[in-house]
């Protein structure tokens, strides 16, 4: 079997990151892109010789040149620019947007097979503005957040029940943003519905009202402890896991923001929502039954991203 490309466009912490990933798990050959000359190639450099410590076996190279895409079957879009503290990640919009814009006219040119994963925020925007500009199908490009969202969700459950995490299967809906659906009504402790063990364990609802508060700030709660960018390591570790769902043509039912269109009252929008991944990209969207609380959370939420997709329309007149 050829060898599978995977091509990474921004080579900061996450792009580093997901190449050691990407490397360690043997994954494909891997191309760190970025506009910085250097940078990309010295991250390379420095990644391929971990290659005899840790037994990997992948070529991982640097380019300033989107023709080094060419053939990518995997392309993880981080280019662009973090938020910084006190900033929301709605204002990255302008900056972000004409990023996606060259990032997508790359993808086009080079490698129009690929899917696409876009971790750069405002994501659910993002994701929009690149499989516009990229002209890619719509099941071939998505955005990454709510594997991340779930895991924090997860993460923060399994600490304040202390049960291990692996147990814990939790549930994000919506944009990626402060408004993000966490649904406790799907959220399990190895089956056991949360709000149900919560009872059992003497957890009180206002402590899972505060999880729930701290999984749609969990962003935020990392740009202000860094002071100076985001967060990287579990980002990049959810697009790994999305990454390897379609390569490995896994069908697993992940939280991310797909495509979707006919499906939770949407016509046509990037958001959240349980989507199967294989090798066709983003094979189904899965409508669950939302109770009328969680209906209208989502549909605040999906209203936020509609106006960004609006914001974005008045930016860059091509997209309108
Ligand atoms: C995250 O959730 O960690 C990312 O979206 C980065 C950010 O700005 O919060």
């Amino acid at each position: 079997m050829a060898r599978k490309k995977i091509a990474l466009i921004g080579s900061g912490m996450i792009g580093g990151t997901l190449a050691h990933l990407a490397a360690k798990k043997e994954m494909g050959d891997i191309v760190l892109f970025d506009i910085a000359e250097g940078m990309p190639q010295g991250k390379a450099l420095d990644l391929s010789q971990c290659g005899p410590i840790e037994g990997f076996d992948a070529r991982i190279t640097g380019s300033n040149d989107y023709a080094d895409i060419a053939g990518a079957d995997v392309v993880i879009v981080t280019a662009g620019v973090p938020r910084k503290p006190g900033m929301s990640r709605d204002d990255l919009l302008g900056i972000n947007l004409k990023v996606m814009k060259a990032v997508g006219e790359g993808i086009k040119k080079n490698c129009p097979d690929a899917f696409v994963i876009c971790i750069t925020n405002p994501l659910d925007a993002m994701v929009w503005a690149l499989r516009e500009f990229s002209g890619l199908p719509h099941n071939k490009v998505v955005g990454m957040a709510g594997v991340l969202d779930s895991a924090r969700f997860a993460t923060f459950l399994a600490w304040e029940f202390d049960v291990s995490v692996k147990d814990v299967n939790a549930f994000v809906l919506g944009g990626h943003g402060d408004t993000m659906v966490p649904i406790t009504s799907y959220t399990t402790i190895n089956g056991i519905p949360v709000n149900d063990f919560a009872k059992i364990k003497g957890v009180s609802e206002g402590r899972i009202d505060e999880i729930v508060d701290r999984t749609r700030k969990g962003g935020g709660e990392i740009v202000g402890l860094l002071g100076n960018g985001s967060a990287y390591y579990a980002p990049a570790t959810s697009a790994i896991a999305m990454a390897e769902a379609y390569l490995g043509d896994s069908k697993r039912i992940l939280p991310c923001a797909s495509f979707v269109e006919g499906k939770y009252g949407l016509d046509g929008l990037y958001v959240g929502v349980p989507t199967m991944i294989g090798a066709g990209g983003t094979e189904e969207v899965i409508e669950i039954e939302l109770s009328d609380e969680e209906k209208s959370n989502l549909k605040v939420s999906t209203d936020a991203v509609e106006e960004l997709l609006e914001a974005c329309k008045g930016l860059d007149s091509s997209l309108a």
